[in-house]
């Protein structure tokens, strides 16, 4: 069974599906062990606790600098021994020597087709803003393995989902969720539980 642990940083819709998603079967040899959030007030924190799920937030606030708050992120994330940990909306720069510890074993879902509209500063809904003031046709989403760069790992799913006539940046984040994320990032949670893919160098091949 593998062990799972989610990092929030908001709404939790990601998180959500991952959940629903074991529920019904989609996701199988599994199981979330805790949910981690930066955020007090994220909704996500609700959703695990509603699920029965460990849920813990871990905030910059609370601690006197960055060392200290990474310290007692590493804790809260070392103590569960992880098999799988998914970045699921979460808005923190994770520290190195935790990239380092579970290597290809951190798994993120960004809001674009990568190598497009990702890197620094492309998160959240700006990703959608900036997807349609350069007026492309296609987005989508990207499940990847996260190393030392921002969206520069290996990319494990991808999915595209047409722009349309009147999208404003809220719509098109809607449409990107509903028919890329809450899909591709169950669907990767799976291969990974039932060893599905491996990687490569750069590149995540099927597993014989
Ligand atoms: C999602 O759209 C996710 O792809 C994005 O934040 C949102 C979180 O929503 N992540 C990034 O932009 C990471 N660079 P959620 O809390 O409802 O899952």
């Amino acid at each position: 069974m593998l062990k799972i642990l989610v990092c929030v940083s908001g709404g939790g819709t990601n998180l959500q599906a991952v959940i629903d998603a074991i529920k019904q079967g989609l996701i199988t040899n599994a199981e979330i062990v805790r949910v981690i959030s930066n955020n007090r007030n994220a909704y996500a924190l609700k959703r695990a606790t509603d699920a029965g799920i460990d849920a813990v937030c871990i905030s910059p606030k609370d601690y006197a600098d960055r060392e200290q708050f990474h310290a007692q992120f590493l804790n809260a994330v070392n103590e569960k021994n992880p098999d799988l940990i998914v970045l699921a909306g979460f808005m923190v720069v994770l520290p190195q020597e935790m990239i380092q510890r579970y290597r290809n074993r951190i798994i993120n879902i960004h809001p674009s087709l990568i190598p497009s509209f990702c890197g620094k500063g492309f998160y959240g809904l700006i990703v959608h803003e900036k997807v349609l003031e350069r007026g492309v046709k296609v987005t989508g989403a990207t499940v990847h393995f996260v190393d030392e760069g921002t969206d520069t790992g290996p990319i494990i799913l991808q999915k595209a989902v047409m722009i349309e006539d009147d999208d404003t940046p809220e719509i098109l984040q809607k449409r990107v969720m509903e028919q890329a994320e809450w899909k591709i990032l169950p669907q990767a949670i799976n291969l990974i539980a039932n060893e599905k893919i491996h990687v490569d160098g750069n590149i995540v091949k099927r597993t014989e």
